[in-house]
């Protein structure tokens, strides 16, 4: 077989069932931690089963394996066949695949022994960092020069979005990694005080922007077309959407660090981008939504469709709630409640995991000689299954939010708090049990697609995806 003649599908298929099964594993995390939120006795008193320690154990699960190999595997595959060429590098992107499961093996080692820089989001010690580095330049270099030896002229929006992340993720990544080990295990970042606030939540807001979001819209203008037969609403739209969007994004940061140290007008800008922010994304969701014009009645039949589609609905919702929560008035009431972690949940859950899981099943058969998924009433099952989860968590995570921003605000005409923090924390278990209970449900809906991924590959036939000698405009 000429390579030269076909995509590389063997490293689109290794991300795909790398990130399902971290998917299992991420989201088994977050349900341990959701349990342990309920009922702290499950820490056992053992240090590495602890909560603190856990917890960026499932956030790292989720976020830079789930979600970044499910970027890795759509990104490789939609540049090869809108570029209409193979891969710049097999070797460097086989690379770039078992480098990222170290990276993901040793935070998976180092979380739980409380190995940890202290910044959400950039947690993992300075080895693992510099290894991340490296695998992301692999990385760069294989979509770029990818990009580089396309046939075709143009270059699809949907690598617009790609490369955006990649690029965007390179420098937050450099910029907020800066820091002076003090031995293998431990260093000190090279900012203080201040502004190593502020560099870590321009950091962490644009890995909000550029991992949690921009990768994904690349998922969007693809998978959605190509699933509803349907061209892109509005190219123009999807142009102006994705300057509009990495314009704005980078100064949001500061609506992390409301009534902090930070400058009042600094808080007072990354307020006003943010405000700003919902315009870029609601014209990127309406783009995505009436791709589906004339081709609505296939939500009908079409389960892969329904999880397309749905994700836009959240990545609406969770971009509405976002801009409303970064007005300083709002923010003093949501702020270290949970209904924060309501609007991560409905971005992260809705919105990444839908498009995500939407995206993968479009692809698994295709890598593996098959017509279809092994069976679509499952992928219908999961989709209702995850849909209730959803609700279950999002809904008592924001009763429980407000009801706790109210209780901590409340006071007595002479001046006392109404309720004891205690108060709040038994007012918040009820509510804590319906999450775990969503979480669950969550949960068995990747187990259903981890069977169904199980059942669609184990026989896989050989693809041989041969290039197009005549080059259509898109692939
Ligand atoms: C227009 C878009 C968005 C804006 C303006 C926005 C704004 C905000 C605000 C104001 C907070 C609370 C900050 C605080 O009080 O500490 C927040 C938290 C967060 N948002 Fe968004 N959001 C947006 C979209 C999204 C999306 C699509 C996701 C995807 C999952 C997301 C993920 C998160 C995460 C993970 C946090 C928690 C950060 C932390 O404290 O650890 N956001 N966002
Ligand atoms: C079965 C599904 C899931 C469950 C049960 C779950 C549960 C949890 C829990 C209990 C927390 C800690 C909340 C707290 O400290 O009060 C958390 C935090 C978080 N989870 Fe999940 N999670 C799930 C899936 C996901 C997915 C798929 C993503 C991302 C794609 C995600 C991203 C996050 C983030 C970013 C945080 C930190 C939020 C913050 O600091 O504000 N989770 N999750």
């Amino acid at each position: 077989m000429d390579t030269a003649l076909n995509y590389n599908y063997r490293i689109v298929k290794q991300f795909a069932i790398a990130t399902v099964v971290w998917g299992v594993i991420g989201m088994l995390a977050g349900v341990f931690i959701a349990a342990q939120l309920a009922w702290p006795a499950l820490n056992f008193d053992i240090p590495w089963l602890t909560y603190g320690r856990l917890r960026p154990l499932h956030t790292n699960a989720v976020i830079f394996a789930f979600g970044i190999c499910g970027l890795f595997a759509t990104s490789y595959y939609v540049v090869q066949r809108t570029c209409q060429v193979r891969l710049f590098s097999d070797k460097l992107a086989a690379f770039t695949f078992w480098g990222w499961q170290l990276v993901l093996v040793s935070a998976a080692i180092t979380l739980p022994m409380g190995l940890t820089r202290g910044k959400e989001y950039a947690e993992l010690e300075w080895p693992i960092t510099l290894l991340i580095a490296v695998v992301w330049v692999a990385y760069a270099v294989v979509f770029f020069g990818t990009i580089v030896k396309r046939k075709v002229a143009h270059i699809y929006v949907a690598n617009w979005f790609f490369g955006g992340f990649i690029l965007a993720v390179t420098l937050l990544h450099v910029v907020n990694g800066m820091s002076m080990p003090a031995s293998l295990t431990k260093s000190y970042s090279a900012y203080s005080g201040v502004q190593d606030a502020m560099i870590q939540w321009w950091y962490g807001h644009n890995a909000v922007g550029f991992i949690l979001t921009a990768g994904y819209l690349g998922m969007v203008y693809y998978f959605i077309p190509k699933q509803a037969e349907r061209p892109v609403y509005s190219y123009r739209l999807s142009i102006v959407h994705f300057w509009a969007l990495i314009f704005t994004y980078m100064w949001a940061g500061p609506h992390h660090l409301h009534y902090t140290a930070l400058p009042d007008w600094t808080q007072s800008i990354g307020m006003v981008f943010s405000l700003i922010l919902l315009a870029p994304s609601w014209g990127g969701m309406i783009n995505g939504v009436m791709t589906l014009s004339g081709a609505w009645h296939k939500l009908r039949s079409d389960p892969i469709l329904k999880f397309l589609i749905v994700s836009l609905s959240f990545y609406g919702m969770a971009t509405f709630e976002g801009p409303m929560m970064s007005i300083k008035t709002v923010n003093s009431l949501s702020h270290y409640t949970d209904w924060g972690i309501a609007h991560v949940h409905a971005g992260a859950l809705g919105w990444v995991g839908f498009i995500t899981m939407g995206s993968l099943y479009y692809l698994l058969p295709r890598l593996s000689g098959k017509q279809a998924m092994w069976s679509t009433r499952l992928i219908d099952l999961h989709f209702w299954v995850a849909t209730i989860g959803i609700v279950l968590y999002i809904a008592s995570m924001w009763i429980a939010g407000v009801m706790q921003g109210l209780m901590w605000r409340a006071v007595n005409a002479d001046g006392t708090l109404t309720y004891s923090f205690v108060e709040g924390v038994k007012a918040t278990y009820p509510y804590y049990v319906i999450r775990f209970t969503g979480g669950t449900l969550y949960l068995t809906g990747m187990l259903l697609m981890a069977y169904n991924t199980y059942m669609t590959v184990r026989d896989a036939k050989p693809v041989a995806a041969r290039i197009p000698a005549i080059h259509a405009a898109h692939a």
